[in-house]
């Protein structure tokens, strides 16, 4: 079964945009392995738009931009497999893709048949430039079943930014992960926002497809594609915090071979990941009565818990989370010790409940044990 867990990867759209070349995507293989991520269970390296020519050959088929891929998407495969990874590519439900190239609409089984001869593991499938009369449930089986005749198998990942209530119908289509929202952007607004718009929407995300609320941005710093203003290192830790305990897909959007060590050991930050790959993936309990402060509360295997403060505003807040809030009240003698997953310092017993600070534009995250006093 695919998609046990979110699924861990990078994609080229968010550095690269219309530049994306064979040349990047070995590069990104090379310093998978180099950097530690491929060890960290990032595994799919995704080829966003703009690797196709703009026309489909004479049969047909959708041909490789010989410029940006001269190889060919076979070598190209086979290289990423080399490294022991996994490679993806994308198309479009619609009758062209956002950038405007063949889509895959009315071509959904031969496009999957080539994308299954180039060895292809993965396939992101976007929503531009579809007919208004054609239903979008019906689009994404389509091209769900068109990959199951292959024979290979390929991770479907449905990227139709939750229009038409895609959470109802997605899983059925036999996506493996769905987008639910609009283009992400270098920029602590654009990622505040997209959690505020899901972290009540995380019902429908569980083992065998999971919400997606785009790809990271960490360590971008305002550069590439998606560039905007760019997020201090406490930012960049609350966005890959958050997307761990929302249990999102972790897809890196940001240039590995130039990333700082500060992103870098945040993506790679163990205990984070253990979190959002929780083989229980259940999704967590949004506590706060405002979304400038979330506070997340999620059950993990292993009889432990996961605790996420979260502060969004201007200033310091001292955070106070009730324990009754979640049903665990004082009379029954059970408390929390607390893991910092970022300093490792074990702090506790609490009881009754937690009242710690948290800095502006930052987060306090937690594993948590019951104890008894
Ligand atoms: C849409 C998607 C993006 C990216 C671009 C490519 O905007 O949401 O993630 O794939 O198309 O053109």
């Amino acid at each position: 079964m695919l998609a046990k867990t979110p699924p861990m990867g990078w994609n080229s759209w968010n550095t690269f945009g219309p530049d994306v070349n064979e040349k990047v995507i070995r590069d990104t293989a090379d310093a998978f392995v180099e950097k530690g991520l491929k060890d960290a269970g990032y595994e799919y390296i995704v080829i966003d738009d703009f690797w196709s020519l703009r026309d489909r050959d004479e049969n047909g088929r959708l041909v490789p931009d010989p410029k940006k891929f001269p190889s060919g998407m076979k070598a190209l495969a086979d290289y990423v497999h080399s490294k022991g990874l996994k490679i993806g590519i994308y198309s479009c439900a619609g009758t062209r893709t956002c950038g405007d190239f063949p889509g895959s609409f009315g071509h959904e089984f031969v496009d999957a048949e080539t994308f299954a001869e180039w060895e292809m593991d993965f396939l992101k499938y976007d929503y531009c430039f579809k007919p208004k009369t054609a239903d979008g449930a019906l689009l994404y089986n389509r091209m769900g079943m068109a990959l199951k005749a292959t024979g290979r198998e390929m991770l479907f990942s449905a990227c139709s930014w939750g229009a038409d209530e895609t959470e109802k119908w997605v899983r059925s289509a036999g996506a493996h992960m769905y987008r639910s929202t609009g283009d992400i952007n270098d920029s602590f607004g654009s990622f505040k926002d997209i959690a505020a718009s899901q972290i009540k929407m995380l019902n429908y995300s569980m083992p065998g497809c999971f919400n997606d609320p785009d790809m990271l941005i960490c360590g971008m710093h305002g550069n590439g594609n998606v560039g905007n203003k760019g997020c201090t290192d406490a930012e960049y830790r609350m966005h890959f915090a958050l997307w761990c305990m929302m249990q999102a897909p972790l897809i890196i959007g940001g240039d590995i071979c130039s990333m700082d060590e500060y992103n870098l050991s945040l993506l790679k930050n163990k205990e984070l990941i253990a979190i959002n790959q929780d083989s229980e993936a259940r999704p967590p309990m949004e506590l706060s009565d405002s979304l400038y402060y979330p506070t997340l509360f999620k059950h993990l295997s292993g009889g432990e818990y996961a605790i996420a403060l979260f502060n969004f505003t201007d200033i310091l807040r001292s955070r106070r989370f009730d324990f009754f809030d979640i049903g665990l009240m004082v009379e029954s003698g059970y408390g929390f010790i607390l893991h910092d997953v970022f300093t490792g310092e074990e702090s506790g017993p609490y009881f009754e409940y937690l009242d710690l600070p948290v800095n502006p534009h930052d987060c306090r995250v937690f594993r948590a044990k019951l104890i008894k006093k």
